[in-house]
């Protein structure tokens, strides 16, 4: 029998401070996010299936998209809520400013900076203020693989609400532009890494689309804002790095090229030479990482600090997202009507735990656990003949994330919400959201943060027999 703490355990009991056990800390990391995180009344979980406080009991294979607070990010978000609770050592505003300084300790490059965002699409419409004030005239906004990056981000980096209510809750029309964006000049374009029947274009058609369409733009007499997608929901990369640092010397001063890291499947060090030469880095602590859904951050190098202290964005538009305490002083916009989101605080303060405590982790452990889980992964649906890998087998770049077709073609939605609901018997199964490749869905096993620090530790015997669990499940489930 596994033991209940199984994949959720990060490392033997985590003590948890006293306000930690308040049931209100559920509902606080529940706050100031959009509806994707509001707790239902009546499951008190959000639309991920996600409760707002540990869920240890049940087997979590979701962080491509979102997972529960981890016991240990519970802990660290209960400390922290505590010192500010008992006004013990931090101020809010140091407290947002700490948080800050421990994701560019572990991220940073010389001279960045850090603007917290309530997701991965919000940190897009972050950035896309940014351009827009360094453009001064008309942007076009080159997003790669929309469908394989959040549902929201198409909308997001034309300038328009994703949702119906924004992350600091005001009540939006979805698919409406910001106030103030209303006449911005922003054209959204696509650069897709797939044919449309799902096989993956070659990497330097990609990266010739990438040049062609800035340089398009720039002799259009537009700001180009260029993404690097460093991991897919597929895992798969997009634009290459080196064509983005061509493109950005060919273009200095009329391209902005962000790299879209929100699954945070790479070292540090790839995100610390992006922000070296030059690039934006947004990251979320609530995928790999583990953190509570949802918590964004944008990342941004040296030169562009300068830039923007010296020419700082318009506020207002971003006002129903973001709020004054997610800026570091020298870059807050004026504008912003809400002076701090404690929710996304405390996400940050649980993602941090995790992120920290993993890369405290020594690497080459971490690397055979992560290995091992992505053998034991795809050696299951290699010896199940109703289930097929994607891409022909062919290994995402990205580690800890293994997408899986049903081999007969059937939609395997229904399987996914069954997992998730426990109707394959044992425990409850949560997997990464259906994806679309071509015209078939794919579900995503996926492994944490928290899952390899805590196998590390513990062994991997917890972790094979979650898999044990899903994957008989999963057969029993389709029949
Ligand atoms: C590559 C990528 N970018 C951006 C996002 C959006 O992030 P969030 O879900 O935090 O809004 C996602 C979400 O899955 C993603 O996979």
């Amino acid at each position: 029998m596994v033991a209940a703490s199984a994949l959720m355990r990060t490392g033997g009991r985590v003590d948890a401070p006293a306000a930690a056990q308040d049931p209100r800390l559920g509902l606080l990391l529940a706050s100031g996010g959009d509806d994707r995180i509001w707790l239902d009344p009546v499951t008190r979980r959000n639309r991920y299936g996600a409760p707002g406080k540990p869920a240890p009991d049940e087997l979590w294979f979701s962080s491509s998209t979102a997972s529960p607070v981890s016991p240990r990010g519970w802990a660290a978000a209960g400390e922290a809520l505590g010192q500010l609770v008992e006004g013990r050592s931090l101020t809010i505003g140091g407290w947002f400013d700490s948080l800050r300084r421990r994701l560019l300790a572990l991220y940073g490059a010389p001279g960045a900076e850090a603007v917290l965002a309530a997701s991965g699409t919000e940190a897009e419409l972050v950035v896309l203020g940014l351009a827009l004030s360094l453009a001064e005239g008309p942007l076009v906004n080159i997003v790669v693989a929309p469908a394989e990056t959040g549902s929201g981000v198409p909308a997001a980096a034309s300038g328009q609400h994703f949702l119906g209510r924004a992350s600091l809750g005001a009540e939006v029309t979805k698919g409406g532009r910001l106030a103030g964006w209303d006449d911005a000049e922003v054209t959204l374009e696509t650069v897709e890494i797939r044919e449309p029947g799902g096989a993956l274009r070659a990497q330097s058609d990609v990266d010739q689309e990438a040049a062609e369409r800035v340089g398009r733009a720039v002799a259009g007499g537009a700001f180009a804002l260029l993404h690097v997608l460093d991991a897919s929901k597929t895992g798969r990369p997009g634009v290459s790095r080196a064509a983005a640092a061509e493109i950005l010397a060919r273009h200095s001063g009329r391209v902005l090229v962000v790299v879209d890291a929100c699954q945070l499947r790479c070292p540090p060090r790839a995100i610390r030479d992006d922000l070296a030469q030059g690039f934006a880095v947004m990251v979320t602590g609530s995928k790999f990482a583990g953190g509570p859904a949802f918590c964004g951050a944008l990342l941004l190098p040296a030169a562009m600090t300068e830039r923007l202290a010296a020419r700082p964005p318009c506020g207002a538009p971003l006002a129903p997202y973001s709020a004054a305490l997610d800026w570091p002083a020298r870059l807050r916009p004026a504008g912003l009507a809400h002076v701090a989101n404690l929710g996304l605080g405390l996400r940050w303060s649980a993602a941090l735990a995790e992120i920290e405590a993993f890369e405290a982790t020594p690497a080459a452990r971490r690397a055979a656990v992560l290995d091992q889980f992505e053998r034991s992964v795809r050696g299951r649906v290699a010896a199940d003949p109703g289930l097929e890998l994607i891409d022909h087998g062919l290994r995402p770049e990205a580690p800890g994330l293994v997408p899986v077709f049903h081999a007969d073609r059937c939609d395997p939605r229904p399987a996914y919400e069954a997992l998730a609901r426990g109707d394959g018997g044992g425990r409850l199964c949560h997997l990464g959201q259906p994806v679309m490749i071509g015209r078939r869905a794919a579900l995503r096993v996926c492994a944490s943060m928290p899952m390899i620090t805590g196998a590390v530790r513990h062994g991997c015997a917890e972790v094979e027999a979650g898999l044990d669990q899903l994957f008989e499940s999963w057969a029993r489930l389709r029949g």
